[in-house]
C-alpha cells in the first residue's frame, strides 16, 4: 500500500498557521490588514495578556454577508484576487486567503459582521479550526473579530511565546506602524488597563508623527519627497503634490517616495526605527536598507542607525508581494532603480537639511531616560505600562532611552558638558558631513540656514584650548567647543576630494624615500590601486621583491606616519574594493589621508593658528561632522547658559 496521503484540512490549516501566525502580533497584523482592506476608517484593537489571552478588533469597514463570512474561513478563499494574473497586480494588503482559516485553527475565534445594506448580521464561532456555531445576530455594521487563547491547541507554540510585556510591545509597535502609514484613519489600541494609542484622523504624516511621538521626535526628522519615472533611471524630481497629503495611488509608470529621515544627531543602536512601507505595506527589505545606509555613509558611523519612515508608492505590478507567507518581503521589478532613488532622495534631504547646529535640548540635574519614540499621548500609567512593554524588547521598534548616562552612550555622540554646580547637560550635536557627496542641491531656505551656520562659525573668537585638544571659542551665539583634530580633518578631507576631482592630490616630496614592506595581499592591492594612490598624492616605486620606496606622500602627512597610513589604506582598500564605488573609494582614501595629516589632539596651538583653523572650518561645505561622522563642534548657546544658571 502506498505511504502518501492527503492531510485533512484542519491539519493543513494548522501547518499554514505555522507560517502565518508566529505570535500575537502576527494575528493583529492580519486582522488589521483585513480591516484596512475592507475600507475601514476606524479601527479599535484591544488585547489582554500581550494578546495571548485575547485580541479583539473592531472595524467599520464593508462587512460581509453570511455566505461570505462562512467562506472566509475556507483556505484560499478570498475576495481580493481571482486569477494568477491578479497576483501580478495586487493592490490590497491581503491576497492569499489564508489568514482567517490559519488563525481560527489555532485559537477560539468569534467573528461578527454586517454589511451596511443588511438589517442583521452574522456571528460565527470557530474553536481550533472546528465550526462551533453560526447565528444571525444584531451587530453594528462592519466586522469584529475576537481571538481568545492563541495556540491553546498547539502547546509547543504557546511555550515559545515571550513575556506578556514583550508580546504587547510587538503589538504596540505594529499598530503604531500602521497608524503612521494611514494618518487619515482612526486607530486605537487598548490593553486590559490602559489606552496605549488613540490616534484621531489627521491631515498627513507629519501630523500623525506629532500625534504619536510628539514634537521632539518631529524636530529630529527631515521630510523628504521624490518622484521618478519608472522606465528610466532619472534624477529624482520634486513631487507635484504636497508632501504630507494622504495617500494617492501612484500614476502609471511613476515611482514615488516620501517620508521622514532623522538628522545625523539621532543615533539608534539598531535598525528597529527604520520603517519601510511599499504601497502602504510594512516590509523588511535589504535593498532599501542598503540604500539608506549608503545615503548615511560618512554621516553616521557604520555602527549606528537613523530613524527612517519611508513610503514608497509604485504601480502594484512593479512589486511582487507574493514572496513570503507573512507578506513582509517583496521583490521589486526594477530593484536597482528603487535602490538608487531611495539613496539619492535620502542623501539630498540630508544635505539639504544641514541646519544651523542646535544643541542643548535639556538641562536637568539627572540625565532623564525618556524613551525616544514613546507615543506622547500616553497617560501616566499607560506610559509606565507601555514603557515596560516597549523597553522589554530590544528587537522591535527601538524605544531606547534617549539620554543614557554618558558612560553608557556608545561612541560618545551625546557629549555631557559639566557646568558649575554639577549640572550635566546632554548635548545633541549635528550635522551633515559629505564624504563623497556634495552638499549642494539644498533648497533656498536651507541654503540660507547653511549660510547662517558658516557665518556663525566665521564670527568665532578663539579663547584658548582645553587640554591642548579642544578649542574654546565665543561669539554672540554662545560658547563653542571645537575638536581641533576633527575640524582640521574635515577641512583637509574636502580639500583632498576637490583636488582629486580636479586631477591629482597635492603631494610632498620626502627628504629620504621611506621603505615600506608589503605583505603579499597588500602587494596585490597596491598593484591594482597603485594609480589611484598615485593620484591621491603618493609616489612609490618597487624596491626589491616585497618592498616599496615611497618618494612622495600627500601634503601634510609627516614622514613618520607615511608607513602607517599606507598600510592602513591598503588594508582598508583590500576589504572594501569590491563592494564600493569609485567615489566611495576616493572618499575613503581622502578620509584616511585627512586623518593622518590633520592637527593632532594634545597639540598646543597659537592664537593665530586657532583663528586660521576656525576660518578654514567655516569655509567647508559640511562643517559640523568629520568624514567618519563624529561631531566637530559643540555649542552651548546663550539660552542654554542662561537656563543652566536659572536665569530663564
Ligand atoms: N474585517 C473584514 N471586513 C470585511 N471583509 C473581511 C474582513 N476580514 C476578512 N474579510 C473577507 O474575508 C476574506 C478572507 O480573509 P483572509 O484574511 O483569510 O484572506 P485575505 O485577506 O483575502 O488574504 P490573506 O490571507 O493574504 O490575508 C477576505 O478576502 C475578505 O473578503
Ligand atoms: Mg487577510
Amino acid at each position: 500500500m502506498g505511504r502518501i496521503h492527503v492531510l485533512p484540512e484542519q491539519v493543513a490549516n494548522k501547518i499554514a498557521a505555522g507560517e502565518v501566525v508566529e505570535r500575537p502580533a502576527s494575528v493583529v497584523k492580519e486582522l488589521l490588514e483585513n480591516a484596512l482592506d475592507a475600507g475601514s476608517g476606524r479601527i479599535r484593537i484591544s488585547v489582554e495578556a500581550g494578546g495571548k489571552k485575547l485580541i479583539h478588533i473592531v472595524d467599520d469597514g464593508c462587512g460581509m454577508v453570511r455566505d461570505d463570512a462562512m467562506l472566509a474561513f475556507e483556505r484560499h478563499a478570498t475576495s481580493k484576487i481571482r486569477s494568477a494574473d491578479d497576483l501580478l497586480d495586487v493592490s490590497t494588503l491581503g491576497f492569499r486567503g489564508e489568514a482567517l482559516p490559519s488563525i481560527a485553527s489555532v485559537a477560539r475565534l468569534t467573528l461578527e459582521t454586517r454589511t451596511p445594506e443588511e438589517a442583521s448580521g452574522t456571528r460565527i464561532e470557530i474553536i481550533g479550526g472546528k465550526l462551533a456555531r453560526v447565528d444571525e445576530a444584531g451587530v453594528p455594521s462592519g466586522t469584529s473579530v475576537t481571538v481568545r487563547d492563541l495556540f491553546f491547541n498547539v502547546p509547543a507554540r504557546r511555550k515559545f511565546l515571550k513575556a506578556e510585556a514583550t508580546e504587547l510591545s510587538h503589538i504596540a509597535s505594529l499598530v503604531t506602524h500602521y497608524a503612521l502609514a494611514h494618518p487619515g484613519k482612526h486607530f486605537e489600541l487598548h490593553s486590559a488597563t490602559n489606552a496605549l494609542l488613540v490616534a484621531e484622523p489627521v491631515a498627513g504624516h507629519r501630523e500623525r508623527i506629532y500625534q504619536v511621538f510628539g514634537q521632539e521626535t518631529l524636530d529630529q526628522l527631515v521630510p523628504l519627497a521624490a518622484v521618478a519615472p519608472l522606465e528610466r533611471a532619472g534624477l529624482p524630481q520634486p513631487p507635484p503634490r504636497k508632501r504630507d497629503e494622504d495617500y494617492q495611488p501612484p500614476a502609471p509608470g511613476e515611482l514615488r517616495l516620501h517620508g521622514f529621515i532623522s538628522k545625523p544627531e539621532v543615533q539608534k543602536l539598531n535598525r528597529n526605527s527604520i520603517f519601510i512601507f511599499v504601497n502602504r505595506r510594512l516590509i523588511r527589505d535589504r535593498l532599501v536598507q542598503h540604500a539608506i545606509s549608503e545615503a548615511y555613509r560618512n554621516i553616521l558611523p557604520p555602527t549606528v542607525f537613523p530613524v527612517v519612515l519611508l513610503f514608497l508608492e509604485m504601480p502594484p505590478a512593479e512589486v511582487d508581494v507574493n514572496v513570503h507567507p507573512s507578506k513582509t518581503e517583496v521583490r521589486f521589478r526594477q530593484s536597482g532603480h528603487v535602490h538608487d532613488l531611495v539613496r539619492d532622495a535620502v542623501r539630498s534631504a540630508l544635505m539639504g537639511a544641514r541646519p544651523v547646529p542646535q544643541f542643548l535640548r535639556e538641562i536637568s540635574a539627572q540625565p532623564t531616560a525618556t524613551p525616544a519614540l514613546t507615543p506622547h499621548n500616553f497617560s501616566g500609567r499607560a506610559l509606565a505600562e507601555a514603557q515596560g512593554a516597549l523597553l522589554a524588547t530590544a528587537t522591535e521598534f527601538a524605544l531606547e532611552p534617549q539620554s543614557l548616562p554618558p558612560q553608557n552612550q556608545r561612541l560618545g555622540f551625546t557629549a555631557g558638558i559639566e557646568v558649575a554646580g554639577g549640572v550635566r547637560a546632554p548635548v545633541a550635536v549635528p550635522q551633515v558631513s559629505g564624504g563623497n557627496v556634495n552638499c549642494g542641491g539644498a533648497i533656498e531656505a536651507e541654503e540660507e540656514q547653511a549660510h547662517e551656520a558658516a557665518v556663525q562659525l566665521a564670527s568665532l573668537k578663539p579663547l584658548g584650548q582645553v587640554r591642548n585638544s579642544f578649542i574654546l571659542a565665543v561669539n554672540g551665539e554662545g560658547l563653542w567647543i571645537i575638536d581641533q583634530h576633527v575640524a582640521h580633518e574635515r577641512n583637509l578631507f574636502e580639500r583632498i576630494l576637490r583636488q582629486r576631482a580636479a586631477g591629482k592630490v597635492e603631494g610632498q616630496r620626502l627628504l629620504m624615500p621611506i621603505i615600506v614592506e608589503l605583505l603579499p595581499n597588500q602587494q596585490a592591492v597596491f598593484a591594482e590601486l597603485g594609480e589611484e594612490l598615485e593620484r591621491s598624492g603618493f609616489e612609490a616605486e618597487p624596491f626589491g621583491a616585497r618592498t616599496l620606496a615611497v618618494k612622495t606622500a600627500p601634503a601634510g602627512v609627516e614622514a613618520s606616519s607615511v608607513e602607517r597610513l599606507l598600510h592602513e589604506l591598503l588594508e582598508q582598500l583590500e576589504h572594501e574594493r569590491r563592494a564600493i564605488s569609485l567615489a566611495q573609494l576616493r572618499a575613503g582614501i581622502a578620509a584616511s589621508i585627512a586623518c593622518h595629516a590633520a592637527i593632532k589632539v594634545n597639540m598646543r596651538l597659537e592664537q593665530n593658528k586657532m583663528e586660521w583653523l576656525l576660518a578654514e572650518l567655516a569655509r567647508t561645505e559640511c562643517p559640523m561632522t568629520c568624514p567618519h561622522g563624529r561631531p566637530v563642534v559643540l555649542r552651548y548657546s546663550l539660552n542654554d547658559i542662561q537656563r543652566a544658571f536659572k536665569r530663564l
